[in-house]
């Protein structure tokens, strides 16, 4: 099954998160910022990474979403909290773009919010409803986001363990059966 990640990132955190599920894919598989990423057409299965700007996909990634056909797996960074009805609906807007692509997972988590994007959100009337969330994004996406990230890309068949940096304590060879 050949693969391809494409993330769009303006601060590195989709970056990050792309990197990782890159890593966490099986064999047969490419990675490429949106800016010179290759035509979807040609892969079994296309990741798509963005981050959200005005609740939506950011305006590149909508570009290269909305000539995504086949499958594909979305995933996103946004301030929000990941359980907010703003990410959810923004990770909604991605697949109404995509109005021609089959969605087989998605998953998306906080991303660290630089200090001065907060001030400037804080002195907007009314403020975005993500502000109140974006402190608690700092450090995001981390280790945790990447366990979850694991169990969802194995849910949607793209791969079939956990990273070998997630799995629980080495289990003493002398009790293996
Ligand atoms: C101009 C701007 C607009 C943003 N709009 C939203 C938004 O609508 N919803 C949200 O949850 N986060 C919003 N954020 C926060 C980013 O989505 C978040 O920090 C994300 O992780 C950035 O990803 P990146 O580092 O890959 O660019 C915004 C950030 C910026 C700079």
């Amino acid at each position: 099954m050949k693969k391809l990640v494409v993330y769009s990132s303006a601060g590195g955190n989709t970056k990050k998160l792309a990197e990782e599920l890159f890593k966490q894919l099986g064999d047969d598989k490419e990675i490429a910022s949106v800016n010179d990423a290759p035509a979807p057409a040609g892969y079994d299965v296309v990741c798509v990474g963005f981050w959200l700007k005005g609740g939506k996909p950011d305006p590149a990634a909508q570009e290269y979403l909305k000539k995504c056909s086949g499958k594909i797996f979305l995933f996103a960074t946004h301030g929000a909290a990941a359980d907010s009805n703003h990410a959810k609906m923004g990770v909604n807007k991605a697949e109404e773009l995509a109005a021609n692509a089959t969605v087989i997972g998605r998953f998306s988590c906080q991303g660290e919010v630089p200090a001065k994007v907060m001030e400037t959100a804080a002195g907007k009337d009314p403020q975005p409803p993500w502000l109140a969330d974006a402190p608690a994004a700092k450090g995001h996406p981390n280790g945790s986001d990447f366990m979850n990230l694991s169990e969802v890309l194995i849910s949607a068949g793209l791969t079939t363990e956990a990273p070998d940096s997630h799995k629980g304590p080495v289990v003493d060879g002398s009790h293996a059966m």
